[in-house]
């Protein structure tokens, strides 16, 4: 009897170490073969009861039918492990959509980008094309041809930064007047955005590198009131419709008649008295304008008799300042996510 005891004990610690180890239903399902199937270590035990003494074999009988209770019971316990382990493992890698989401940091166009790709698309559905030049410049392109010659006290007003005698980085856009008009005919309407270079101190209002927009329509009967139509729409489709321009009398060597251009402030509209942006004026300015002087139009072979034609140059930052009413000009250069985010 203590024999068929300490037989089963050893059975049964040899059951419960192969379920420890069991990793999956099919090594459980072997050790229950193993011992409880119909040829396993208990049931040829169960059988050896046959050769008991028949007093003994109803005890024993018992004693088997106990182990064989727990066994099972233990079974049925690592059956359920195993598949509670299966469906965490399950769960862990699906992705649980009731989760809150992390939406991902995306980038965002800067608003010189923007402002420039605005602008572009205003000109070119009205026929101009977009065109691009050299920020390293010949002083002939930027200057002489632009009728300021070597000695034009205009050249010191373009604060510029000299790489040689004669070349430099463009103070402005308008070299790109004379690159378009050298290789095409008139007609011409153009848009040169791009990067300008000038040695400013950097300030809320000056970076020593700003963006410019070049405007230029050279064609027959081309008059200032061109001009005028063309700006006021542009003001339009950038700060909304209740905008118009105005001109005030200024001076480029390479215009004549020249002008400055204001539009009305976007932010009172023109109406008060105190407006943080425009100081009460109802305008600001956007830059520079003007009919392309005559000897610009000789210098390129145009006729000034049969052409004419009118320019202007406009700061891409300015125009954002205004759009967005950003208070300090470095802000375009912070490279601040959250600036930059919150326009876009
Ligand atoms: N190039 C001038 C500037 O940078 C602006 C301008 C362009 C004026 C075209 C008239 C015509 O100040």
């Amino acid at each position: 009897m203590s024999d068929l005891t300490t037989k089963l004990d050893d059975l049964h610690r040899r059951f419960s170490a192969a379920l420890t180890a069991a990793e999956d239903e099919r090594a459980l399902e072997q050790a229950r073969v193993d011992y409880l199937g119909r040829s396993g270590e208990v049931t040829q035990v169960r059988r050896a009861i046959g050769q008991l003494p028949p007093p003994e074999r109803p005890a024993a009988g018992k004693t088997i039918n106990a182990a064989v209770a727990s066994m099972e019971a233990e079974l049925e316990a690592a059956q359920s492990r195993l598949s509670q382990r299966a469906f965490d493992a399950d769960l862990a890698q699906r992705i649980d959509v009731t989760f809150p989401a992390i939406s991902p940091r995306t980038g965002a166009i800067n608003p010189v980008r923007r402002i420039t790709e605005d602008v572009a698309s205003y000109f070119t559905r009205h026929g101009f094309a977009v065109v691009l030049g050299p920020e390293v410049e010949p002083d002939y392109y930027n200057f002489d041809a632009l009728n300021i010659p070597a000695d034009h006290p205009a050249r010191e007003g373009f604060d510029s930064f000299w790489l040689t005698e004669t070349l430099l980085l463009r103070p402005h856009t308008s070299p790109m007047q004379i690159r378009t008009m050298q290789q095409h005919r008139p007609p011409v309407a153009i848009l040169a955005p791009g990067k300008c270079y000038r040695r400013d101190a950097v300030d809320a209002r000056h970076l020593f590198q700003f963006h410019q927009i070049e405007g230029l329509l050279v064609a027959q009967d081309v008059h200032f009131g061109h001009l005028k139509g063309m700006l006021t729409g542009m003001c339009r489709a950038l700060f909304g419709s209740g905008q118009n321009v105005r001109f005030r009398p200024s001076f480029f060597p390479f215009t004549e008649p020249s002008a400055e251009v204001d539009t009305t402030c976007p932010r009172c509209k023109g109406l008060a008295s105190q407006c943080g942006m425009c100081g009460g004026s109802g305008w600001i300015e956007l830059g520079g304008s003007g009919m392309v002087h005559p000897n610009v139009l000789r210098e390129v072979g145009y006729d000034p008799d049969v052409y004419a034609g009118w320019a202007f140059g406009f700061g891409v930052e300015r125009l954002g300042l205004i759009r967005y009413e950003i208070d300090d000009i470095r802000r375009y250069i912070d490279s601040d996510p959250d600036f930059l985010r919150q326009l876009a």
